[in-house]
């Protein structure tokens, strides 16, 4: 596999951490030329190391956006495992193309310094002219659960915090950005009471995407009542999971 390690002053080590846990965190550079985060604790990377922003397009932004952005109105999207905050900037940069209204909360527990994330310089990877600002105010909302304005279309709140803690209001999210680490590596996050809670939380007709399609994974998600299927995935893996309530 062709990626590498960056020990470079500027893309330092860094640790990410709350009063429980310390992930130490390195930026490897994956095969489509984009960054990513490496979670030593786990030997796992955030995104796949075939190409970060090119997994995060197709799993999340074409399957999982793509499938619901033509019959809404404001589009409201989940996200667990917020992390560098990539799928919001890339949501937000489609919504900038498409004129899509859109109020977008992602969870994450342990959210990664934005000192290091500014170095991973993904505005880059937008069409917007206006990213930079854009990744600039996406990472401003780390700091508290407020809900910010990222521009007129755009609302975010990141709220830090486990999934499985919030109280989400019933049937409120058109779609479901699952993004945690491998089942393999955290399963009780794939289990079917956590996807219960987000199953309720998903409007009718609403979807959850994932880059997972593991057997065990696609019972839970059946066994909550989404109708679930194979989607093709982006380079270097096969298949992805789209589940519908
Ligand atoms: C594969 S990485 C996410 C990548 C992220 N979506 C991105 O684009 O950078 C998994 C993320 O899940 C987060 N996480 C771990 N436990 C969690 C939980 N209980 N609820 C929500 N997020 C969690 C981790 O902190 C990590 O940021």
């Amino acid at each position: 596999m062709n990626f590498y390690l960056i020990k470079a002053a500027y893309l330092c080590n860094m640790s990410i951490y709350d009063s429980n846990k310390i992930f130490m965190t390195e930026v490897v550079v994956t095969e489509d030329g984009s960054p990513t985060l490496w979670i030593e604790e786990y030997s796992e990377p955030y995104h796949s190391l075939h190409g970060a922003v090119q997994e995060a397009m197709h799993v999340f932004i074409h399957t999982g956006l793509g499938s619901i952005a033509s019959a809404r109105q404001t589009i409201h999207i989940l996200e667990v495992g917020f992390g560098t905050g990539l799928n919001a900037l890339l949501t937000w940069d489609y919504a900038q193309l498409h004129k899509l209204p859109v109020s977008y909360t992602g969870t994450d527990p342990f959210l990664p310094p934005p000192s290091l994330l500014k170095g991973l310089n993904y505005p880059v990877y937008c069409r917007s002219p206006y990213a930079e600002q854009a990744y600039a105010k996406i990472l401003s909302s780390f700091d508290g659960s407020r809900v910010i304005k990222i521009d007129e279309l755009f609302s975010l709140q990141v709220i830090q915090e486990d999934f499985r803690k919030i109280s989400y209001p019933d049937e409120s999210y058109d779609c479901v950005f699952f993004d945690a680490f491998r089942p393999e590596i955290v399963p009780e996050l794939w289990e079917k009471q956590a996807m219960q809670f987000l199953y309720n939380a998903l409007s009718r007709g609403g979807i959850l995407v994932t880059y997972s399609t593991k057997g065990q994974v696609r019972r839970n998600l059946s066994a909550c009542g989404f109708l679930v299927e194979k989607v093709p995935g982006p380079p270097g893996k096969r298949e992805i999971t789209l589940a519908r309530k």
